[in-house]
């Protein structure tokens, strides 16, 4: 971590223990971004309509959610009381901290995966147990179950508060079945899982409907995906009410933004373009798995909006050669071993100017 000059006020040591999270750099606008699996098109023209139309006076007034989550509860087939609206998940990570986990208590991650989950836990102070993925990039489920059916023995703090899972993962796309998702959830019972749905509108898998079954578990769904919303920051969490509402003692009063409520409002309204964009991605995924291949990559059969690519020795000049060619791809260095690439799948028309460049390099 850069060496940084402190102020005389003491800092927390969690915060002077933090690695930093490796964000966007600025200026991506012009370029093809394939680096952070956001949408390349943008959000439905009705979107910026919608956003377009807002008054003054909209501006002026505090936000109000009932409206909105009752319409987003009805898109979502749940009730408004299993719903609550956050700025984006990164939010609902830190209000799922706040909220559950105390300075010294466990929480548990399969890495590697979405490095906000660490970062989250280790701002709180919390103590990460970190389990792998193996070789062929497989969500360990022995060791979790283990690790969750240890802790039940034991009393107190080594009990996982909290277990992370994005379903489909990034950086790796693959997915956590059902059957062992159940099987998490019956032997966690005094942990929270929160099932990450980051990328369900191209996995298709979802265990939305089981927050009626389960205490314990919570899902997280976004419109910064899909739905090209990344810009206005919405989230949504979903459980059981009564773990919504002690949630919402520890919320601020206004996490989310009116813009983004008119904005998921008319997101939802037109479905036929979320339905084409996440067919088109798909198609473009396949283009892409098979263009890697071919072009000498392993790759890890993906069900996100995103493919990971093993490049050897090769990714890191690759990634910078691409990088002066307009491209922005993601390097990942966190597999104990380098050449790892993450790469968003866009539209074809993304996803074969990228495999063009890619051969021109290499
Ligand atoms: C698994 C996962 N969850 C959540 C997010 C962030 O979602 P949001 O933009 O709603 O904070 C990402 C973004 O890359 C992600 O990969």
């Amino acid at each position: 971590m850069k060496k940084m000059k402190l102020p005389k006020i003491p800092v927390r040591r969690a915060v002077l223990a933090l690695a930093p999270y490796d964000a966007p750099e600025e200026g991506r606008a012009a370029k093809l971004r394939l680096d952070f699996n956001e949408n390349t098109v943008g959000c439905s023209p009705a979107v910026l309509r919608a956003l377009s139309r807002m008054t003054a006076e909209q501006m002026a007034i505090y936000p109000e959610y009932q409206a909105t989550t009752k319409l987003l509860a009805r898109f979502f087939r749940v009730r408004p009381e299993e719903m609550h609206l956050t700025n984006g998940i990164d939010d609902a990570l830190h209000l799922i901290m706040d909220t559950f986990v105390d300075d010294g208590d466990s929480v548990l991650v399969a890495e590697p995966t979405f490095d906000m989950y660490r970062f989250f836990a280790e701002l709180a102070g919390a103590r990460v147990i970190a389990l792998h993925y193996d070789a062929e990039m497989k969500f360990p489920v022995a060791n979790v179950l283990r690790e969750v059916r240890k802790s039940s023995r034991q009393s107190s703090r080594r009990i996982p508060r909290v277990l992370f899972i994005a379903n489909p993962n990034n950086p790796t796309g693959t997915l956590v079945q059902p059957v062992d998702l159940r099987r998490i959830l019956r032997a966690a019972s005094r942990t929270l899982v929160l099932v990450d749905e980051a990328y369900f509108d191209f996995s298709g898998l979802t265990i939305l409907p089981w927050i009626r079954q389960y205490p314990n578990l919570l899902v997280a769904r976004t419109f910064s995906k899909s739905a090209g919303l990344a810009a206005l920051r919405l989230g949504c969490l979903f459980a059981k009410p009564e773990i919504l509402a002690v949630m919402r003692r520890a919320c601020t009063p206004y996490p989310v933004n009116t813009a983004a409520l008119v904005a998921a409002e008319a997101s939802i309204r037109d479905a036929r373009f979320l339905r084409k964009y996440a067919r088109e991605v798909l198609h473009s995924r396949t283009l892409l798995e098979k263009g890697l291949v071919r072009l000498g990559a392993r790759i890890y059969p993906s069900h996100a909006n995103f493919v990971l690519a093993d490049f050897g020795p090769e990714a890191h000049r690759l990634v910078r050669a691409l990088e002066r060619k307009g491209i922005l791809v993601r390097e990942r260095k966190d597999f104990r071993r380098i050449g790892f690439m993450r790469i968003s799948a866009g539209t074809r028309a993304d996803t074969r100017r990228l495999l063009r460049a890619i051969e021109e390099i290499l």
